[in-house]
Formats: C-alpha cells, structure tokens, sequence
C-alpha cells in the first residue's frame, strides 16, 4: 500500500539520519497534502540539520510538488528552456523518453553528470532543488551528494588560510563548454553573465562553512588561471571522497530535495537506450554567497 494512504493530516514526520556524511529520510509525511505549520518545521529543521531529504513513495501531480516546495520559498524558472515543462514553466523535465515512448538513446544533459551546485553561475544561486521520480533506470542514474561543510571543516589550516577570502568565477558558458554540451545561446549569456562567489561561503542559516566549487566554477580572479582551475580541481577531489558522498538510488515516486548553500551533487551515467528515467525538478530562489 503506498504510504500517503497511511498518513493521517496530523501525524509527525519522523527523521532517520542515514549513516553517511549527510541525508536522512523522511517518513510519515503525505506531500500530497499541504503540511501543517508544526509538520512543515520538523522537515525544514531536518532540511537544516541533514543538507539532503529524502521522501519515499510520494505519488505526486507536478503541482503538488510545485506547492510542496514552495514552502521553502519562491520558485525560480531555469534558463535552460529546452528541458522546461510544456505546462509549467518552473517545473523542468529531465528524461530520455520521447513523445512516441521510446528513448532519446543519450542522456538528457550532460551538466548534471559532473560534480556541481545548482544554478552557482547567477547572482543568487538556488538555496534547494526538489526532485520526483516518476520513471528511474533500473541500473546507474544514481545521484551523488557530497557534504561541503564537513569537507571544509576537514581541510587543514594552511589550506584553509590560504583560501579564505578567494572567489571562484562561475559561467555557465564555460559550464557547457566543460562538458561538451549544446553551447550556451547569447539569450543565455545575456541571462546569465559570468558571476563572482566566495569560494568559501557561509550557510546563511546555521553559519557552518562550506566550500563552494563545482562544474559552474571556472576559475580563480586574480590568480594565474590555471593555477586556479587546478586549486578547484583539487577542493573538490577532496570534497568529494567517499567519506563526505550520499549516494541516493531512486525508487519510483521518491521526493529528494538538497541545499545547495552546503552540498554538490552529480548523476551517475545509465544506459539512455535502454532505460527510461524521467526526473522533475523544481528549484527555490536562494541569497547571495557571502
Ligand atoms: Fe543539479
């Protein structure tokens, strides 16, 4: 039986931590329906505590997850509008199946196989991003999250004063051209100009340090440029050995959101011939980095 029959309005979420770095489940929760005030601040505490939510067997309608995560803030449309939904526009699709049922026979978008934090190449990058599952490949298309915040606390102190008050450029241009993706268009561009971030931000909520790299991240100003790709190269090595990774494997109908402000994350790659997976994501207008 799926569990949203089970729930009554007012029961409490429960949350159990995973064993990793970072994540927890959530359970006794129905996002199909609107949660109550005291429901809805166990989850954001949890979202706090945790970086990484995971919800099981929630069978929800696009504006269900659009009002679910509205909760957390305003909703933000995506710049890339091939992988927009035809119906709701701050609702985008990831999915190799086509209109006729058959596959694509390539993965919808290469950005999100390489380590990244969502939409860091804006002035104010999403503070979380909400998934549901509708259809996952029996095999790969796992998502990955790394911990920044327990990474950066790792980093030995010559490191950490060496970095302390450097900026990473983000570009979303140089982000397609790392992964060989359809260029960004000069309607991107304009939409999103390279920004500059604080290559050591602070969660404005809990204040916990994390570091803050990823594919969007290009270089360092002011330092040789390839000396600062390879400063990037090896933060986020280092932050993302396997002690700091949450490795999620999708179940039909699972709800996963992040917060970007302490975490990277990436998909593994899976066979876009002869799996289906369709993924819909919907984002949470964030701050700027400081
Ligand atoms: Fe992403």
């Amino acid at each position: 039986m799926m569990q949203s029959a089970e729930v009554r309005p007012e029961s409490v979420p429960a949350v159990t931590p995973f064993e990793t770095a970072l994540g927890a489940e959530v359970s006794n929760i129905d996002l199909s329906q609107p949660l109550s005030a005291d429901q809805f601040a166990v989850v954001e505490q949890a979202f706090l505590d945790h970086l990484v939510l995971v919800f099981r067997n929630q069978s929800l309608t696009d504006e269900q997850h659009l009002a679910f995560a509205s909760r957390f803030g305003e909703l933000e449309e995506h710049i890339n509008k091939p992988t927009r939904h035809e119906q709701y526009e701050k609702v985008q699709v990831f999915s190799n199946v086509k209109a006729d049922g058959t596959t694509l026979g390539v993965h919808p978008e290469r950005g999100t196989l390489v380590w990244h934090t969502d939409k860091s190449y804006i002035a104010t990058p999403s503070l979380a991003t909400v998934l549901r599952s509708p259809a996952i490949a029996s095999e790969g298309g796992d998502t990955l999250f790394a911990n920044t915040q327990a990474a950066y606390d790792d980093l030995d102190e010559a490191t950490k004063r060496r970095i302390a008050g450097l900026k990473a450029v983000h570009s979303w241009e140089r982000s397609r051209e790392k992964v060989g993706e359809r260029p960004a268009t000069p309607e991107q561009i304009a939409a999103a100009p390279p920004v500059e971030h604080p290559l050591v931000r602070t969660h404005p909520v809990t204040g916990r340090k994390g570091l803050y790299l990823g594919n969007h991240a290009s270089h360092v100003p002011g330092m040789d440029f390839e000396e600062g790709v390879q400063l990037l190269a090896e933060l986020e090595r280092f932050a993302t050995q396997d002690k700091y990774v949450y490795r999620h494997k999708w179940q039909v109908d699972d709800v996963l959101m992040w917060d970007n402000r302490g975490t990277m994350h990436c998909v593994t790659p899976y066979d876009a011939v002869k799996e289906k997976r369709a993924i819909h994501r919907v984002v949470i207008r964030g701050d700027r980095p400081f």
